[in-house]
C-alpha cells in the first residue's frame, strides 16, 4: 500500500532515496517525503503532497544531506493526502522519525494517553502515534542512566510494537545515532540489501536492484538494528538470530519503460513472452500433462483432494472465476471461489480434504494473506499463484506456482492476469489427467496452450481499431460488459479495466442476467460490450445483443468470425482468433485491457498511477 525505502552507509542517502520512491510508487503515490540526518544536528524533513518527482526537485533544491535517511511514498489510510499526514513522522520533540506502511488498528487509544503526556500530535496519522510511543519508551527505559544506548533504542521499538495491534513495517531513524536505523516488521513486507559498507532497505526488491544482490527478507515479529557494516536481526520471541540472506532472483530485472508510454501499455504487449514464461518447463507432451514443482503434494494426496477453494480479490477474483471453470470442466473437482476478503471472516464448512489457492500478483494483499492463514489455521493445504518471489503470500503457503510474469508496475493488472490463467489451465489438465482426462485429450489440451502466445500477438493486431472505437466512446459515462460461461469472467475483468483507470461507470454481467434488471440501463448513451465468440451458447449471446440494440444500445462485439447478423447490429467489431473456449477470457480480454487504455488515455487518466488505487493493498 505504501512504499517504504531506507539506507544508511557512506554515501549521501537522498539519491537512493528518490530513486527508490520512485520505483515504489506504483504502492501508493498520494504523498511522499524524506528525512536525513547528520552527526549532532536535528533530523531533517522534506514532504510533499504528490508525487515523488515534486519531492526530487524540493530535495534538490535543499540543503538536505547525510548519509542516513528513510523515506515513503503514501497511500492514504488514515487523514486527507496532506504535507501533514506525510511520512516521515518526528516523535517526541525529534528524537525519532519513522516511515510506515499497514494499519495501526488500536491507535486511538494509544494516541489518547499520549496526548494525556503532553505528546503533541502533528497529523492524523496512525503512523505517528507510533513515533512518539518509541520516544515515550526511549525515555523511560533510558530514565536515570548516564547515556541512551543502542540497546535502549532497540528496547523501546520492542516493547513499543508489543502495544501495536494491526499491521505494519516501520523504519525508525533515531536523532542520537547518526549511524544506524531499526527496521521491524508485522505483515507488511520489508527487505534489506545487504552490502559490506552500505545497507538498503525497501518495501520491496526494486529498488535494490544494481546496489547488491544479497538480500535478507524480514519476517514477521523481527527486528533488525541496520548500520553500515552490519545488520542484526532479533526476533521477539527467539532473540538473535542468523537472518537468510538470499541471491537477488533475476526475475527481479530493472524494468523500464522500453519505449512505451506508459507501464500499462509496456505489459499489454510483454503478454505472449509472459505466457511463454509461464508455460515454460511445465507442459509434459510425453505424457500430455503439465508438472508443477512447487505444490508439496504427492500425487495421491493430489487424487484425494475433494474440493478447491480458490481466492483472491480483484482482477485476481476474476482469475479465480475462470478457474472455477477450467477446473470443473477439465478436472471435474468440485471448486468454490471466494473474495478472500469474505473468505477470511466466513467459516464455511469444508471437508478436510480441501485444498486452498491463494491467486495474486503482489503476494501482498492483505485480505488474500489472512484468508490462506485462516485456512492453514484449519488444517487446509495452502497454495499460492503468485507473480513476486519472496512475497509474504509466496513465503506462507505451504507450495504454491509462481507466474514468472517479470514485475507488473501499472496498477492495473493485465500480464499477471493473464499468466493466472494460463497457470490455472495447465493446473487444470494437471488434475484431469491424476483423474479422468484420457492421453488424446491432453494432448489436444497441450497443443492449444503451445499455441496461446501467438493467439495472443494476433489477438493484439486489433490495437489500431480499437483505439478508433475509443474515440467513439470516450465521453460515456456508463458501459455494460456481457459474455457467459467462460466470459462471464472475462465480462467481469473487462469492466474493471475500464473503470479503474478511465472512472467510467462499468459493470459486467452474464449476458443472460441483463434481463433481469440491468437492461434497464441500456439506452443510446450506454454502450455495451458483448463477448460473444463461436460455442455452445453463441445463439444466446446474440440474443442478448439484439436484446441490447432493441433499446438502441450502442453494441461492441467481441468476435472470432464474420456472421452476418453481428455485423447488421454491432455499431463496432472487435475481432479476436479463433480458439477453445477455455482460452477464450485469455485472447478476449486482449481487446478489453486496450479499450480501456485508450479511452483513459483521452480522457487523460493516469492510466499507471489511477486516483485513489495502488498496486498493493496490504491493508485490509
Ligand atoms: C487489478 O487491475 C487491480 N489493480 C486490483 O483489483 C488487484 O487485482 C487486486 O488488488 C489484487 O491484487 P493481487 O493480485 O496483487 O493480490
Amino acid at each position: 500500500m505504501c512504499g517504504i525505502v531506507g539506507y544508511v552507509g557512506f554515501k549521501v542517502a537522498s539519491p537512493f532515496l528518490i530513486r527508490g520512491l520512485q520505483q515504489l510508487e506504483y504502492r501508493g503515490y498520494d504523498s511522499a517525503g524524506i528525512a536525513m540526518l547528520c552527526p549532532n544536528e536535528p533530523i531533517r524533513l522534506a514532504k510533499v503532497t504528490g508525487r515523488v518527482s515534486e519531492l526530487s526537485q524540493m530535495v534538490q533544491q535543499s540543503s538536505l544531506k547525510g548519509t542516513i535517511g528513510i523515506g515513503h511514498t503514501r497511500w492514504a489510510t488514515h487523514g486527507a493526502a496532506t504535507k501533514e499526514n506525510a511520512h516521515p513522522h518526528i516523535g517526541g520533540t525529534g528524537q525519532v522519525a519513522l516511515v510506515h506502511n499497514g494499519v495501526i488498528e488500536n491507535y486511538e487509544s494509544l494516541k489518547s494517553v499520549l496526548i494525556a503526556k503532553g505528546y503533541q500530535f502533528r497529523s492524523q496519522t496512525d503512523s505517528e502515534v507510533v513515533a512518539h510511543l518509541v520516544v515515550d519508551r526511549l525515555k523511560d527505559l533510558s530514565e536515570g542512566q548516564s547515556e541512551v544506548t543502542v540497546q535502549h533504542c532497540v528496547e523501546a521499538v520492542q516493547e513499543s510494537v508489543l502495544q501495536l495491534r494491526g499491521a505494519y513495517g516501520l523504519l525508525i531513524m533515531f536523532r542520537d545515532f547518526p549511524d544506524m536505523l531499526i527496521a521491524v516488521r508485522c505483515g507488511s513486507p520489508l527487505v534489506i540489501g545487504v552490502s559490506k559498507q552500505e545497507q538498503f532497505i525497501a518495501s520491496d526488491t526494486s529498488p535494490l536492484v544494481g546496489h547488491t544482490d544479497r538480500i535478507i527478507y524480514l519476517a514477521d515479529h523481527q527486528l533488525a538494528v541496520i548500520r553500515p557494516d552490519s545488520i542484526q536481526v532479533l526476533h521477539r520471541d527467539h532473540g538473535r538470530i542468523r537472518p537468510e540472506v538470499r541471491q537477488l532472483s533475476e526475475q527481479v530485472q530493472e524494468s523500464g519503460l522500453d519505449g512505451y508510454a506508459h507501464y500499462m501499455l509496456k505489459e499489454i504487449y510483454e503478454q505472449p513472452q509472459a505466457i511463454r514464461n509461464a508455460l515454460r518447463g511445465r507442459l509434459d507432451r510425453d505424457n500430455a500433462t503439465a508438472h508443477f514443482g512447487g505444490l508439496n503434494l504427492t500425487t495421491q494426496q493430489l487424487r484425494s483432494v475433494e474440493r478447491i477453494v480458490l481466492t483472491g480479490c480483484g482482477t485476481s477474483w476474476h482469475s479465480a472465476l475462470v478457474g472455477e471453470y477450467l477446473l470443473e470442466e477439465l478436472a471435474r473437482i468440485p471448486i468454490e471461489v471466494e473474495y478472500a476478503s469474505e473468505l477470511r471472516y466466513r467459516n464455511p464448512p469444508m471437508d478436510p480434504n480441501t485444498i486452498v489457492f491463494g491467486i495474486t500478483q503482489s503476494g501482498e494483499t492483505a485480505d488474500t494473506l489472512a484468508a490462506l492463514r485462516e485456512m492453514k489455521r484449519k488444517g487446509h493445504h495452502t497454495l499460492a499463484i503468485c507473480n513476486v518471489i519472496g512475497s509474504s503470500i509466496a513465503q506462507e503457503a505451504d507450495g504454491g506456482i509462481y507466474l514468472h510474469a517479470g514485475p507488473e508496475i501499472g496498477v492495473a493488472s493485465t500480464k499477471a492476469f493473464t499468466s493466472q490463467l494460463t497457470v490455472l489451465t495447465m493446473l487444470a489438465l494437471y488434475f484431469g489427467r491424476l483423474r479422468h482426462l484420457s492421453f488424446e485429450a491432453g494432448q489436444r489440451l497441450i497443443a492449444q496452450l503451445e499455441k496461446l502466445p501467438e493467439l495472443v500477438e494476433r489477438s493484439l493486431e486489433c490495437h489500431t481499431l480499437v483505439k478508433q472505437i475509443a474515440e467513439q466512446y470516450s465521453d460515456a459515462t456508463n458501459f455494460l460488459y456481457l459474455g457467459r460461461q467462460f466470459n462471464f469472467p472475462t465480462a467481469l475483468e473487462g469492466a474493471l479495466k475500464l473503470k479503474e483507470i478511465s472512472y467510467i461507470h462499468a459493470e459486467g454481467y452474464p449476458a443472460a442476467e441483463m434481463k433481469h434488471g440491468p437492461i434497464a440501463l441500456v439506452d443510446e448513451h450506454t454502450p455495451s460490450v458483448v463477448i460473444v465468440p463461436q460455442g455452445p451458447v453463441y445463439e444466446k449471446v446474440l440474443s442478448n445483443l439484439q436484446e441490447v440494440k432493441a433499446r438502441s444500445g450502442p453494441v461492441i462485439a467481441i468476435v472470432d468470425h464474420d456472421d452476418p447478423q453481428v455485423q447488421r447490429l454491432a455499431d463496432s467489431i472487435i475481432h479476436i482468433p479463433q480458439c477453445e473456449d477455455f482460452l477464450q477470457p485469455i485472447v478476449a480480454s486482449i481487446p478489453l485491457q486496450l479499450l480501456a487504455y485508450e479511452i483513459a488515455i483521452l480522457r487523460g487518466c493516469d492510466v499507471d498511477k489511477p486516483r485513489n488505487l495502488a498496486k498493493s493493498v496490504t491493508v485490509e
